[in-house]
Order: C-alpha cells, then sequence, then structure tokens
C-alpha cells in the first residue's frame, strides 16, 4: 500500500517531529514524512527536519496579526500544493480556526502533555503536581475546532515521584510522547483507527499491565 503522505507542523524544538521522522524511517511505516512547516522563522525543529532530509517550509503567523484565517489559507495552500493526507501538529503553538480543522477533519492529529480530557492548555506539568495526582501522561488525538479535544487515539502514562519538578515530570512525560506519536500516526495512517460518535476506536486491546502508583512493594 503507498504510504500516507504526511506534513508535520511546528512551533520549536521538534524533539516530537524527530521522533515521527526516525519512525517512519522503517520500510514497513505506512507514512512518509515528506515536509515539516513552521510558523516561527527560525525554529530549532526546521534545521533537524533539513538535516535529515525532509523539506522545509516557513510559513510565518505574526504578519497576519489577528487574521488567522489568513494565515491558515496560505498554510493550507502549502499542505494541498505537496499533495499532503495527513497533518500532524507537533508542539505546534497556534489556535487553529474551525475552517482550518474543517479541511482536515480526520486527518489531523495532536499530540497533548496531559492525560486528556485532565489538563487542557497550557502548563500541564505544574497543574498536575499542584493538584498531587499519581499518574500523568500524555494523548494523541485527532483535533477538533475545541482546544486540546477530540477523538483520542493513544494515551501513554508515567508516574508522578514525590521529589518531581515540573522539569523533571516534562522529560518523563516527553519520552512517552516520542513512543505514542509514532505508533499513533502508524495506526491512523494504516487505517487502524474508525471514528464513531465521536470516538476513536482501535480494534486493540492493548496491554493488561495497571500502573499503579505507589507501588507498596
Ligand atoms: C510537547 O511536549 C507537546 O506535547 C507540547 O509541546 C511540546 C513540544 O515539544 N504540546 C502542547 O503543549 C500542545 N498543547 P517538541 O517541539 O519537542 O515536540
Amino acid at each position: 500500500m503507498a504510504r500516507r503522505r504526511v506534513a508535520i507542523l511546528i512551533s520549536g524544538r521538534g524533539s516530537n517531529m524527530t521522533a515521527l521522522i526516525e519512525a517512519a524511517k522503517a520500510k514497513d511505516y505506512p507514512a512518509e514524512i515528506v515536509l515539516v512547516i513552521s510558523n516561527i522563522a527560525g525554529a530549532g525543529g526546521l534545521a533537524k527536519a533539513s538535516d535529515a532530509g525532509i523539506e522545509i517550509a516557513t510559513v510565518e503567523s505574526k504578519p497576519f496579526g489577528k487574521d488567522r484565517e489568513a494565515f491558515e489559507r496560505k498554510l493550507h495552500d502549502v499542505l494541498v500544493a505537496h499533495n499532503i493526507e495527513l497533518v500532524c501538529l507537533a508542539g505546534f503553538l497556534r489556535l487553529l480556526t474551525p475552517w482550518f480543522v474543517k479541511q482536515w477533519e480526520g486527518r489531523m492529529l495532536n499530540i497533548h502533555p496531559a492525560l486528556l480530557p485532565s489538563y487542557r492548555g497550557l502548563h500541564t506539568h505544574e497543574r498536575a503536581l499542584a493538584d498531587g495526582v499519581k499518574i500523568h501522561g500524555a494523548t494523541v488525538h485527532f483535533v477538533v475546532p475545541e482546544m486540546d479535544s477530540g477523538p483520542i487515539v493513544m494515551q501513554g502514562a508515567v508516574a508522578v515521584h514525590d521529589d518531581d519538578t515540573p522539569d523533571t515530570l516534562a522529560l518523563r512525560v516527553l519520552g512517552v510522547e516520542h513512543r505514542i506519536y509514532p505508533d499513533a500516526l502508524r495506526l491512523v495512517a494504516s487505517g487502524g483507527t474508525r471514528l464513531e460518535n465521536g470516538s476513536c476506536k482501535t480494534g486493540n486491546a492493548g496491554s493488561d499491565t495497571a500502573l499503579i502508583v505507589p507501588a507498596i512493594t
């Protein structure tokens, strides 16, 4: 089967982008990363993508000011010009309009550093620590107009440690992000997901292993 053509949208360092690029090197991976677009000129991830031999583009959002849709029309044109089939947001720090989301409905994924629907928005690790939760994690989901919502494709959980700071917790969650984003894209690109009444079915039972924190030994 032809590999699905994927674009990754970034605003920053692009570590999730790198995880996707690495995974897509596997011969049996059902998607190829054909384009990386940043809305910020000089974003760190652009050089990494270019070094990996991926075509890069910058569509700056700043000149468009409050006219989000005008920015998105330009972005959309670039995606269409490259025959993109699936879009992965990877640290893309722009709120998207319903118009853009509609163009990519069921074909756009995002990764969020929390176990949604908990901790939508910013500062997820700080807020999880303030609440004293024992399990935290990351979520890959289809993008819908509401921020950090939409059918969940895959989640990964980590233990929260007593002595965690937002930085140490972020690092542990990031390790999970780098595992689940490539796996979630594999699932979606290979046709292994089905959207049903606003939720995503994966036909996959997953593991029976429970993550229990703290573990009493
Ligand atoms: C990641 O932790 C991602 O989950 C988060 O930004 C970081 C980007 O890092 N995204 C969000 O908070 C979106 N709501 P990266 O550029 O190294 O992939």
